[in-house]
């Protein structure tokens, strides 16, 4: 007879202290899950930029600067204090953003930028209802298929850690990069979404030139816009391409930020990246950071990727050819076999930061 047979009463007796220890952190987490969508609120409506540009505020006050209901500003206001976001003085009956939460919540040049992040995972939550029925058949739901907070959430969330570390630590950590990019060097940026990155480098090395691709043709729209915005589009061409069908060849870097582990076929797309690249070319593959092992990753940044990777990546995965689905979490041993599958000889680990690796690959 095992444990789960016993009648309750010859189990052993509950321990009521672990028992309320788990429901009061249980509901700490749906006062988090809510707070996604609050974020996202107070980064639309301005709140968090009105808190910011005129200092402490009544409810009345942030409603008037905002043109909004003063009434969702007094419950938005009260959320926000409950969870720590804004403090709030009784004496005065207003509500601060105290200056660390304001770099977090407003400032999108800096690293510690969360907006997009929330903005990410609402639209991933926005979407799981279709995911849970794709569950039972195991069927994928492809990345142009999502709703468009995914989208700009997901380079929102991105751009940030790109502008703090790809010219300034992840180029330079690769064998002979930079000194090619500033000589005028040929890049292709693969699943390059909204093109963060590839405007970055364009901008940051004028002499090279750069071919942009992903298979999400809205993307590849926005970036073209992104990089005239940041008047680039000279040294950028965009294509709509999946990875394994990119055109251009003998390049000397090719780049995939993010999106290697989205891939159905990865290692297809690795053989074409090996095609297409020059014989001593790198491939600069940057993944969300992960051990090898899941009991690597069962900490805090790990809980979000395993999240994004059921919500998000693993059905992007799934929906095209292959569907490897390798999850984002699949850890440097996983993506080195990839790399080795398609023929290449070279892998290291180049670079890290708390969320992303970045591996250098040559032949
Ligand atoms: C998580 S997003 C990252 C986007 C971008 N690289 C960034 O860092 O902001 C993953 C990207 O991979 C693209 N993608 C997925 N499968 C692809 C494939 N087979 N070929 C090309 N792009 C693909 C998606 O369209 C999406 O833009």
């Amino acid at each position: 007879m095992t444990v789960d047979e016993l009648a309750p009463s010859q189990q052993a007796p509950l321990d009521e202290q672990r028992l309320m220890g788990f429901v009061f952190g249980a509901v700490a987490e749906v006062g988090a899950t809510l707070n996604t969508a609050l974020v996202v609120m107070g980064d639309r409506l301005g709140y968090y930029r009105a808190m910011v540009d005129e200092g402490p505020l009544t409810p009345a006050e942030l409603a008037e600067i905002t043109q909004t209901g003063e009434k969702y500003a007094r419950e938005w206001l009260n959320a926000q204090a409950a969870g720590g976001y804004v403090s709030y003085d009784p004496g005065t009956g207003t509500y601060k953003l105290p200056a660390e939460q304001a770099v977090a919540l407003t400032d999108a040049s800096s690293p510690a930028y969360l907006p997009g992040l929330f903005q990410l995972a609402f639209g991933a939550v926005r979407d799981a209802d279709r995911i849970i029925e794709l569950a039972r058949s195991g069927d994928g739901l492809g990345w142009h298929e999502h709703n468009s907070d995914v989208h700009a959430g997901c380079e929102r969330f991105f751009r940030p850690g790109y502008l703090a570390n790809l010219v300034d630590s992840w180029l330079p950590a690769l064998d002979g990069v930079v000194d090619k990019l500033q000589r005028g060097a040929r890049v292709a940026d693969i699943g390059c979404g909204f093109g963060a990155s590839t405007v970055l480098m364009a901008t940051a090395f004028p002499r090279s030139v750069f071919s942009g691709s992903d298979y999400h043709d809205r993307s590849i729209t926005t970036a073209r816009q992104r990089a005239a915005a940041a008047g680039v589009d000279h040294s950028i061409t965009f294509e709509t391409a999946s990875a394994t069908g990119f055109s251009g060849g003998e390049y000397d870097l090719v780049t995939t930020f993010d999106a290697l582990h989205d891939m159905g076929d990865p290692v297809g797309a690795a053989r074409h990246v090996h095609d297409a690249l020059a014989p001593d070319g790198t491939w600069m593959i940057v993944e969300p950071f992960a051990g090898d092992q899941v009991q690597d990753n069962l900490n805090p940044v790990g809980r979000v990727y395993y999240g994004f990777s059921t919500l998000l990546c693993t059905p992007a995965s799934l929906s095209q050819d292959v569907g490897l689905a390798l999850g984002t979490q699949a850890g440097p041993a996983r993506i080195r076999d990839v790399t080795v599958a398609a023929g290449f000889s070279k892998f290291r680990i180049a670079a890290s930061t708390p969320f992303n690796h970045v591996f250098e690959v040559r032949k």
